[in-house]
This record gives structure tokens, C-alpha cells and sequence, in this order.
């Protein structure tokens, strides 16, 4: 695919391949059965054409079945919508890696991915398909330490053969994704890792900027929950003074942001009215003032810190970006 060609909600930006991918996707971290059907159909109404989603979510299903309907309808083609999948860390041995990417192509009910990533860069051994963390008898996890370089081989290997359309990478840090640069062929085309106004990841965005990878942003709203007056940064006076300015939400401004530091966003909704609006970010800019402002809220806050697998050797968290 060269250019996605449908009514897509916002522009598109071109990888280190000449691939286009939407600025904004649909999140669908802890979604499933009906509830990720209906989100999945009002997204693509609302003009999504980038749906994230993983292995481990376990909801590859029903976003294929969500997909594959609204392509049945004509509201979409294949061609039109851009899904990306993730190679869970059980399957980090060379020889696991097709079979997982079979895996998420049997449950998607499609015939290739758009964008394949691997999740996080350490892994555990492969017991079953479905223990995503196994754990020996006392509770220690059994981590494999295989090296993600002879996995990247592997992931090559997979557009070589026509199954997936783009490789990349998410959650490895600057040091992790120089050794995968120094021995691939593929270049990776993104690195997906927490961003939100709580950990704005200057550093790495800046380090993968000037090496060609696009960087998405999980976690962008730091998991909003308006009830609970979470986050900070959606009640803060000064950030409530910007959205007015602009007429705009706070979530919107926080979702700007991000996207002016160079950014492609998946903030995750059910609920269709959030996710139009934050579809609405693209006819107004940030000063660099109010962008300094959000900068405030920066606690290099992870909500995905993983520690309990920070004894892997390719824990990625152990050096400053
Ligand atoms: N690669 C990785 O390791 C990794 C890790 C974590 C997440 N991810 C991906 O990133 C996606 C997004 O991250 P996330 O789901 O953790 O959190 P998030 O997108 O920061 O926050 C999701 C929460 O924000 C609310 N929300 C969305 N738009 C809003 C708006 N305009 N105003 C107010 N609230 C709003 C949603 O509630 P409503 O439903 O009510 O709108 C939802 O509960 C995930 O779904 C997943 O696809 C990847």
C-alpha cells in the first residue's frame, strides 16, 4: 500500500519507507467482545483509519470481525484501513515469529497486517499460546532473554513474504533500537511507546526523529478518567484557559500537544463523542508558550513500567531514555 485513499478524519504521514499511516488511531487496550465491536464500527464512522490493537489484548476477533463487516457494507475497503498487531513476548524465538504473525491473521480474519510490532523487547518462554507471562511454580517468571535482533530477522522475514506491510517496534529504548539499525535490513518504522503530558519522552522522540522512525504515542491521555479528575494536566487552570482560548477541551489540548512535538496519537474511546473530538485537533496550533506549559506536567510518570520483568536483561526502562 502506497496511500491510503478512503475519507480519512486527518492527514497521514509518511514512513522511512514511503508508507502513509493515519496521524490518529483508535486505542483498544482492555476492550472487547460487543463493547470493542460497536467502538471499533463508530470509529471507522467517524472517519478512523488506523485501529491499534495486540495479540495480547486478546481482542484481535472482534476487530477483524468489526472491520471485515464495515468493508461488507462499502463503507471501507481492505485498502482503505490501516491495522497494526503485536508479537507478543512468548514469541521472540526466530521460529515462533510467523506462527504468532499466523496467529493474529487467523483471529483478524485478514490477509495482512499493516503494521506489525514487537511489543516489548525482553520475552518469556513460549508454554502456551495463551500464558502470556509463565511463571515457574514459585512465582518467578520465566524470562527467555532471546536477543530481539535474531527476532527482528524474523519479523524481516514476514514482509518478505508478503504477510505484513510494515515492521516496527514498540517500548525499546535509544540503545535497543541502535543495535536493531546497525544489523537490519528493514529499517523499523516506528517505535510506539508512553506519551502523554506526564512523560512527554523529549529525549527519545528527538533520538528516533533524527533516524527516520516515527514514534507513536500510547497512553496519550495518561488514562483519562473524567469522574475521578484524572489526570492533572485535563483540570489544571491554565490548561482549561488554553481549551477556551481555543475551543477546544483540555483533552484536546493535551492530544495537540503531542502531536505538535512530531507524534502519531491512539488515544483509546467507547464513547463516540470523544472520539470525534479528538479528531478535531487539526484547525488550530499551539504557541510555543502554551506548548511550554503543557511541557510543566512532565514527571517521566509511566503508567507501563513492567517492573516486575526488570531482571530481563532487555528491560527497557534501566537508562534515561
Ligand atoms: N505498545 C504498548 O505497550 C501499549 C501499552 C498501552 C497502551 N497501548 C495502546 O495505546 C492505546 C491508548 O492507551 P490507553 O488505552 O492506555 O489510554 P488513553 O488513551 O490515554 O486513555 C483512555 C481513556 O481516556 C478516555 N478518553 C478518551 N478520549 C477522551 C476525551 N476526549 N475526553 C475525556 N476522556 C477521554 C477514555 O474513556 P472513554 O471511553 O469514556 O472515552 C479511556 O478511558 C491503548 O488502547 C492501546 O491500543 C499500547
Amino acid at each position: 500500500m502506497a496511500k491510503l485513499t478512503s475519507e480519512c478524519a486527518c492527514p497521514l504521514i509518511e514512513m522511512n519507507n514511503g508508507c502513509y499511516i493515519p496521524a490518529i488511531g483508535l486505542g483498544t487496550y482492555e476492550v472487547t467482545g460487543d463493547v470493542l465491536k460497536g467502538a471499533v464500527k463508530d470509529a471507522i464512522d467517524c472517519g478512523y483509519r488506523l485501529i491499534d490493537t495486540a495479540y495480547r489484548h486478546q481482542n484481535e476477533r472482534e476487530l477483524g470481525a468489526a472491520v471485515r463487516e464495515k468493508i461488507e457494507e462499502g463503507v471501507i475497503k481492505r485498502s482503505d484501513i490501516f491495522i497494526t498487531t503485536k508479537l507478543w513476548s512468548t514469541f521472540h524465538e526466530p521460529n515462533d515469529v510467523e506462527y504468532a504473525c499466523q496467529l493474529s491473521l487467523a483471529n483478524l480474519g485478514l490477509d495482512y497486517i499493516d503494521l506489525y510490532l514487537i511489543h516489548w523487547p525482553f520475552s518469556f518462554y513460549h508454554i502456551s499460546d495463551t500464558d502470556f507471562t509463565p511463571q515457574e511454580y514459585d512465582g518467578t517468571y520465566l524470562m527467555n532473554n532471546v536477543d530481539y535482533i535474531e527476532t527482528w530477522r524474523a519479523m524481516e522475514y514476514l514482509v518478505w513474504k508478503g504477510l505484513v506491510r510494515n515492521i516496527g517496534l514498540s517500548n525499546f529504548n535509544s540503545e535497543q533500537i541502535d543495535r536493531i539499525l546497525k544489523s537490519c535490513y528493514i529499517k523499523p518504522v516506528v517505535n510506539q511507546i508512553e506519551c502523554s503530558p506526564h512523560i512527554n519522552q523529549k529525549k527519545l522522540i528527538n533520538f528516533c526523529w533524527e533516524r527516520g522512525i516515527r514514534i507513536i504515542s500510547y497512553t496519550p491521555l495518561a488514562k483519562a478518567n473524567l469522574n475521578r479528575k484524572k489526570p492533572d494536566f485535563l483540570f489544571d487552570e491554565d490548561v482549561i484557559g488554553i481549551s477556551k482560548k481555543y475551543q477546544k477541551t483540555p483533552a484536546q489540548i493535551a492530544l495537540k500537544f503531542l502531536l505538535q512535538m512530531g507524534t502519531i496519537l491512539i488515544p483509546k474511546s467507547t464513547n463516540r463523542r470523544h472520539m470525534n473530538e479528538n479528531m478535531q485537533i487539526f484547525d488550530f496550533y499551539l504557541t510555543e508558550d502554551e506548548m511550554n506549559i503543557m511541557g510543566k506536567f512532565d514527571k517521566g510518570k509511566r503508567t507501563s513500567l513492567l517492573l516486575r520483568f526488570s531482571n530481563s536483561i532487555h528491560y527497557p526502562f534501566n537508562i534515561e531514555f
